[in-house]
């Protein structure tokens, strides 16, 4: 006979948790002694992001909240003047060597082009200098989990723009972290080859510690937005749900493209411009259910934003509950981006006590977050491990979201 486990023995929920920064760091300048000999230049890091709410609506003009997760990836870096760019990683066997002028659209593959793609598009943007064209040599060593939708690549590009940017000499205020953030877009795009929006690289190089932002994709502005969750006697749980997820594929893109066509249908630049108060006119004057449904979700997603941050800035953090879970909805069935493991962690973890939950990020996997009582964070990443156990899925991992700062400078 099988052995059960004890009928109330949930599986434990195993935490991802951040190395302190200073080990971290230093642990990435020793592999740069190893892998290049001689000292770095410096050890610069960026954060992953996790985002409250404002789900794709990033490439239309839309208001976004994400906050920097402690999650970070250091860079260990030492300018060259021969235009070479060699990089290993910590966690990757193969390293990349190569010439910058062979870099471009879809060269190098895989995550260095992460690395070499944000010279690349500093030089294309005319953010000139020696430390921009003269290539370097650099160990990166990631920390925030890959593929888990909590932006890894926008880590390790906006780790490198930060340490160039500064290496050249360029200002590191908001709107030169503005400057930056663009260039790591251009280089994720034109590069990697994913059409990704701007909102995980403004998270990683504009976000303070203590808050989430508010990212207006029209105008490139973000507000501070205060995130004392603990205050409140709350916490933002990440459940990674382990389901890879991979935004080169079709599927992001092809929403893109269908928020495209409704922008030409209904002659507006960007969703932005349609009012939520008449949505239902606009949805009339587009053709098929399937566009309607998608409009839907952006316009409505956006107007959630703005009550979110209206609400947190309030201080009435828990009437965000509401709004968390009707972008789940939204996401779920207007814009169809979820898959069968959010489903599972955002209703696991409603039904185990969450005040709301909702999936994060691009979707198709990645991760869901649980806004949860504070000393429920334990009993409700129990009962997801435990879900997912019960079905047969793969242990999910849990990450706890304390809005940290943006990318900067380590040693
Ligand atoms: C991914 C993209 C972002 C954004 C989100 C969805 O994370 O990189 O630009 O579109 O999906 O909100």
């Amino acid at each position: 006979m099988t052995q059960h486990a004890h009928p109330g023995a949930a599986p434990a929920a195993e935490f991802f948790e951040a190395p302190a920064r200073a080990e971290a760091a230093a642990g990435v300048a020793d592999a740069f002694r190893r892998a290049h000999g001689g000292e770095p230049a410096g050890v610069w890091s960026a954060p992953g992001r996790v985002n409250l709410i404002g789900e794709h609506v990033d490439y239309t003009g839309g208001l976004c909240l994400p906050l920097a997760l402690p999650h970070r990836t250091f860079v260990a870096l030492r300018p060259r003047t021969d235009g070479v760019v060699r990089v290993r990683s910590v966690q990757a066997d193969e390293g990349f060597e190569g010439p910058l002028h062979e870099v471009g659209p879809g060269s190098p593959q895989g995550w260095a082009a992460y690395v070499a793609g944000v010279p690349w598009a500093m030089w294309e943007r005319g953010l000139a200098g020696s430390a921009v064209s003269g290539g370097f040599d650099a160990v990166v060593d990631g920390h925030v989990p890959l593929g888990s939708g909590l932006s890894s690549s926008a880590a390790l590009e906006c780790a490198v723009a930060v340490a160039l940017g500064e290496l050249a000499g360029l200002p590191l205020d908001d709107a030169g972290r503005a400057v930056l953030a663009g260039a790591c877009v251009q280089a994720e795009n034109e590069v990697a080859g994913a059409p990704t929006g701007g909102m995980d690289q403004a998270a990683s190089l504009r976000c303070t510690e203590g808050g989430g932002i508010l990212l207006d994709t029209r105008d490139d502005t973000v507000q501070q937005v205060p995130l004392d969750l603990a205050a409140a006697g709350l916490a933002l749980l990440v459940m990674d749900t382990r389901a890879e997820h991979s935004h080169a594929g079709g599927e992001y893109g092809a929403r893109r493209a269908s928020v495209e066509r409704a922008c030409e249908v209904l002659g507006v630049p960007t969703l932005r411009e349609v009012d939520p108060e008449r949505l239902d006119e606009a949805l009339a004057r587009l053709g098929d259910d399937e566009l309607r449904r998608r409009v839907r979700h952006v316009v409505t997603e956006i107007d959630r934003v703005r009550r979110a941050a209206d609400l947190l800035r309030a201080g009435r953090e828990r009437e965000i509950a509401g709004l968390l879970d009707a972008s789940h909805e939204s996401l779920r069935s207007d814009y169809e981006v979820s898959c069968r493991e959010l489903d599972l962690a955002v209703d696991t973890a409603r039904a185990s006590g969450a005040l709301a939950a909702r999936m994060t990020g691009g979707g198709f996997g990645g991760s869901a977050i649980a806004l949860v009582e504070v000393d429920a964070v334990q009993p409700v990443a129990r009962a997801v491990a435990s879900a997912f156990a019960g079905v047969g899925l793969r242990a999910p991992q849990f990450l706890a979201a304390l809005p940290s700062h943006g990318a900067a400078r380590d040693l």
